[in-house]
């Protein structure tokens, strides 16, 4: 099957680092790679409403910004959750995606479970600390949230920034750009499933 990347960008401001970062990243795809790059912010989806124990689920039409990403989430084979670091895991935005993840399991028609498994979760954020082990509960979020649906897991690429532009200096991060996609995302696990798994397992930082 080709692969098609899905860039999901959850930062709260344009032209940051996380998305200066995943482009560094993605500029190493193969040709024939697809991307689609979507901007949350720029698909405002609705507070999420917990449904899932009502009776009626409906696919959301496709000129929502909910079937809009739900549509290009089922389109993708790699799903790069491009968020920074807020308050050490994904933005609201990205937090709030992942939360529409939950209501479409539940959506007729779509299998949203089986579709996702075997496909695969990437991580790319910024974040202003210098010590990456900080970003461990963004890397649990993905990593667990793969493991959920049978997902495989390529870890999360760091790099360090503040104001943007700033990941540029940051040589190592865009070192490990250059061959992050190439790497084995293997089936996510659970930590209590894998002997000697650590908290921040699956940091590239
Ligand atoms: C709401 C908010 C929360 C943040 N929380 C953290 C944090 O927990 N740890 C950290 O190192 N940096 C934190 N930062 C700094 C950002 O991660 C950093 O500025 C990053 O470069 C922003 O990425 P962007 O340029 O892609 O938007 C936070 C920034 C904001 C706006």
């Amino acid at each position: 099957m080709n692969r098609r990347f899905l860039f999901v960008l959850g930062s709260a401001r344009q032209d940051g680092n996380t998305e200066l970062l995943a482009r560094e990243a993605a500029a190493q795809l193969p040709t024939g790679v697809e991307q689609r790059w979507i901007r949350l912010a720029e698909h405002p989806l609705p507070d999420f409403v917990d449904l899932r124990h009502d009776e009626d689920h409906v696919r959301p039409s496709a000129d929502t910004p909910a079937g809009l990403l739900l549509d290009a989430t089922l389109a993708a084979t790699d799903i790069v959750i491009a968020s920074p670091l807020y308050w050490y895991s994904v933005s609201s935005l990205t937090k709030r995606y992942l939360d529409y993840w939950s209501a479409w399991l539940r959506t007729p028609g779509v299998d949203f479970k089986a579709t996702m498994a075997g496909r695969t979760l990437w991580g790319v954020a910024a974040l202003a600390a210098d010590e990456p082990s900080v970003a461990a509960p963004y890397v649990g979020t993905l990593n667990n949230s793969a493991a959920y649906l049978g997902m495989r897991f390529g870890g999360v690429l760091l790099g360090n920034g503040s104001a943007p532009g700033d990941v540029r200096k940051d040589t190592e991060a865009l070192a490990r750009a250059k061959t992050f996609f190439a790497q084995d995302a293997p089936l996510a696990r659970y930590p209590h499933e894998t002997d000697g798994i650590r908290a921040g397992a699956g940091v590239q930082g």
